[in-house]
C-alpha cells in the first residue's frame, strides 16, 4: 500500500463532494491507491459504514461535526452543465456551486479542528471566450454565465482561508473519458462516421485526460506549499478542428459533417457561445512551474488512455 502522503496519522483523510460523478470516482481510486481514508459528502440518507456524511446544499443542511478530524476535503458537487441550458437549468448551475460551496465553507470553518486544505474545482470556463490568448492563472476572469459561475464559486471556496485552511482551485478543462463528459457524448456520433467540426473550428479547446486528473489531485495533496489557482489542462490546448480530426482518425472514421454556426445558435441560453463555440487557450503555469509532469500531454496519447 502506498503511502507517501506528508500528513499526520496511519493515512491521509479526505473528504469528498461529488464523488460519484466521473472526476470524482477517478479520484477516489487515485487516491486509494495512496491508503487514504475516505469519507463522501452525499445528498441522499448516508449509509454511516460507507464513510458517508449527508448534506442538502438546496436545503442547507449538512451534518456538520461529521467533518471533525479530516485533512483535506476535495469539493466536485454542482449541477452538470450538461443538458439544454433553460433559465431555471442555468439557476441550478450556478446556485447549486455557491450555495453548496457556501455551506460547506462555513461547516469547515466552524469545526474544532478544520482540514489543512480545500481543493475547490473549478473550470476554464473562468476565462470566457478569449480567442486565441494564451491564458495563464495571472489572466482575469472572462466574460459571460460560466465565467460568472467560476469566479462566484472560487470566491466563495477561498473564504475558507479566513478560518486557516489553504485553498486551491482547480480550474479544469475538458476531461477526455468514455465513460461521461463531452467526449463520452461525441462518441456515438463519431463512431457512425457523422462527426464534424463546431462552426469554423478555430475555437481553441482545453483538455485532459480523466486518469491525469486523479494525478494532478494527488500532486496538490503530496506537496504542502501550492495554493491558489492552478489551470488543470495540458500545456497543448488544441483547436476544434484539430480535436475532431484526431478523434475521427483515432476511430478510423471521416468527419465530414461540419455544424454550422447558425445551427447551433438555435439552442437555448448561450450554450453555443458559451461551451461549443468559445475558445479558450489555458496553460498550465503553475502546475508546471510546481513540477507536475503531464502523463498524456498530446491529444492521440490521451485518446488511447480515454478510449
Ligand atoms: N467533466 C468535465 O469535463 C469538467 C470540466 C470542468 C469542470 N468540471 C467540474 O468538476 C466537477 C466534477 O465534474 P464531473 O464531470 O465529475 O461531474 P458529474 O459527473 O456531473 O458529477 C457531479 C457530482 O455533483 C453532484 N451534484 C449533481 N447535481 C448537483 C446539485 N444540483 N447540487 C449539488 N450537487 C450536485 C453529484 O453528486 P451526488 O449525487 O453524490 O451528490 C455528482 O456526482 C463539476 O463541478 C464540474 O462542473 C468538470
Amino acid at each position: 500500500m502506498l503511502n507517501n502522503l506528508p500528513y499526520g496519522g496511519e493515512s491521509v483523510k479526505l473528504i469528498i463532494s461529488g464523488a460519484g460523478g466521473l472526476i470524482g470516482r477517478q479520484i477516489v481510486s487515485e487516491m486509494e491507491k495512496t491508503g487514504a481514508a475516505i469519507t463522501r459528502l452525499v445528498r441522499r440518507t448516508a449509509i454511516a459504514d460507507r464513510s458517508e456524511v449527508c448534506w442538502r446544499p438546496e436545503s442547507g443542511d449538512i451534518d456538520g461535526p461529521k467533518l471533525e478530524s479530516h485533512d483535506c476535503v476535495i469539493h466536485l458537487a454542482g449541477e452538470s452543465i450538461s443538458g439544454l441550458w433553460t433559465k431555471a437549468k442555468k439557476e441550478r448551475i450556478l446556485s447549486s456551486r455557491i450555495s453548496g460551496t457556501d455551506l460547506l465553507v462555513a461547516a469547515l470553518s466552524a469545526l474544532k479542528h478544520p482540514p489543512r486544505l480545500l481543493i475547490c474545482a473549478s473550470a476554464s470556463g473562468y476565462y470566457g471566450d478569449q480567442g486565441s490568448a494564451i491564458l495563464s492563472e495571472q489572466d482575469t476572469a472572462g466574460i459571460g454565465f460560466l465565467a460568472r459561475v467560476c469566479s462566484e464559486w472560487e470566491s466563495a471556496a477561498v473564504r475558507a482561508q479566513e478560518a486557516g485552511i489553504n485553498v486551491i482551485r482547480l480550474r479544469l478543462p475538458m476531461i477526455l473519458s468514455s465513460r461521461g463528459g463531452a467526449l463520452a457524448a461525441m462518441l456515438p456520433v463519431f463512431r457512425l462516421g457523422l462527426g464534424g467540426v463546431l462552426g469554423s473550428g478555430s475555437q481553441y479547446m482545453s483538455w485532459c485526460s480523466l486518469d491525469e486528473i486523479g494525478r494532478i489531485v494527488r500532486h496538490c495533496l503530496e506537496r504542502l506549499d501550492l495554493s491558489g489557482p492552478y489551470n488543470a489542462g495540458t500545456p497543448t490546448p488544441i483547436t476544434n478542428k484539430v480535436f475532431t480530426q484526431a478523434l475521427g482518425a483515432f476511430l478510423h472514421k471521416r468527419t465530414p459533417l461540419p455544424v454550422p454556426e447558425f445551427l447551433l445558435t438555435l439552442l437555448p441560453g448561450d450554450m453555443a457561445s458559451e461551451m461549443l463555440l468559445a475558445s479558450t487557450r489555458m496553460h498550465p503555469v503553475r502546475l508546471l512551474e510546481s513540477g507536475y509532469v503531464f502523463q498524456h500531454p498530446d491529444i492521440a496519447s490521451a485518446l488511447r488512455s480515454a478510449l
